[in-house]
């Protein structure tokens, strides 16, 4: 649906020049809903800009349905720009129109007549939950409210393309995944490829199916977004997976540790203990689960387990067991690291 191509994009300052976005390639499928993620400053904003030109690219190519629309000018660039619609962190609304004359725009700069008008503003205030406020102007609304109606001025002209810029920073916690809800409910219906950016993984784990993790004008890491919360290969993906899944230990926990600590994923929800069980009683250890939890990512479960192991030999097992309890460790790790999909050691 979306080739982006070797885009890079350069600013002129007054004294230096700035590389925001550096020989970035994307592909992004129709009806996805694609995650771009980073620090800010990271160069995602001009990134996505360069999907309806409102940023033209200092070399490289933006596809769209296999069309070439950097090669665009005049009105083939202007039509192809109403496919694309747009939304923003602080809504960009306009405070002296209406909620129904905000919506309308897009239509009116599209050339719709008056009833196409009437009949359309009615239909995308309804989809977004706003038909008793198409009256009343942005500052009347809460910002939960104003972001609607930036969807329905963005989705007015039927886009086949969603732009998000940052849709949901400026929204508490709860508001920010109503208006995620509605965008993948717009994305279900209406069959429309979203983009959006966020410098919060969490954003990106409700809602998108694959993301880019941008850094410094490149894309250090991109995939099916429960694949990197799952194996996370880059650091500073991994520095944002662990801020989100938060599996932080509280520091008496962790001061004057003995044995050895480890954070083991496990894919889908079935249970794990058994298998921790089964490295006590083979390996004569102790493990005790300090920290644990399954989260649904795309409907498939991800499941995570801080574990301590320790020394913890019972005396009928001290005739077959190995050795030293190091050794024993080190074969109950590999027995975990077998049997689950990913095992990490934290300490010891
Ligand atoms: N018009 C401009 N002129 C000069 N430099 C710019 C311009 N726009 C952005 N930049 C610079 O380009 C880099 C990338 O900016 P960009 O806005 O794309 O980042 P971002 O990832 O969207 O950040 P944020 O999360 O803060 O929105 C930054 O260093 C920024 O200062
Ligand atoms: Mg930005």
């Amino acid at each position: 649906m979306i080739e982006l191509q070797n885009i890079s994009v350069r600013y002129q300052g007054r004294n230096q020049e700035v590389l925001a976005v550096d020989d970035v390639s994307l592909s992004i499928g129709k009806g996805d809903i694609y995650g771009i993620v980073g620090a800010s400053g990271a160069g995602k904003s001009s990134l996505l800009r360069t999907i309806n030109l409102l940023e033209r690219p200092s070399a490289g190519h933006v596809l769209v349905g296999g069309q070439n629309i950097t090669a665009l000018s005049g009105s083939a660039l202007r039509n192809q720009r109403q496919r694309i619609g747009m939304i923003f962190q602080h809504f960009n609304l306009m405070h002296t129109s209406t909620v129904y004359e905000n919506a309308a725009f897009a239509l009116r700069v599209a050339g719709k007549t008056e009833d196409e008008i009437r009949a359309r503003v009615p239909e995308v205030l309804e989809l977004v939950g706003l038909t008793d406020k198409a009256e009343a102007f942005p500052s009347q609304l809460s910002g939960g409210q104003k972001q609607r109606v930036g969807i329905a001025r963005a989705i007015a002209n039927r886009p086949a393309i969603l732009l998000c810029d940052e849709p949901t920073s400026a929204l508490d916690l709860e508001t920010s995944t109503s208006i995620l809800e509605l965008l993948g409910e717009i994305n279900q219906r209406l069959g429309i490829t979203i983009v959006l950016i966020s410098h919060e993984m969490a954003v990106i784990k409700k809602i998108c199916s694959r993301v880019a993790v941008m850094e410094s004008g490149k894309v250090v890491e991109e995939g099916d977004v429960f694949d990197i919360f799952a194996t996370p290969a880059h650091p500073f993906t991994q520095q944002l997976v662990d801020h989100t899944l938060n599996l932080e230990l509280p520091p008496r926990l962790t001061k004057d540790l003995h044995g050895t600590l480890l954070k083991i994923i496990f894919l889908g929800d079935r249970a794990e203990t058994p298998v921790l069980s089964e490295a006590a009683q083979r390996f004569g250890i102790s493990v005790n689960i300090l920290h644990g939890k399954i989260e649904y990512i795309n409907n498939r479960a991800l499941g995570l387990l801080v574990a301590l192991l320790q020394g913890n030999v019972s005396e009928q097992h001290t005739g077959n067991l190995p050795a030293t309890l190091q050794e024993r460790m080190a074969q109950a790790v590999d027995y975990i690291r077998l049997n689950t999909a990913q095992v990490e050691v934290l300490h010891g």
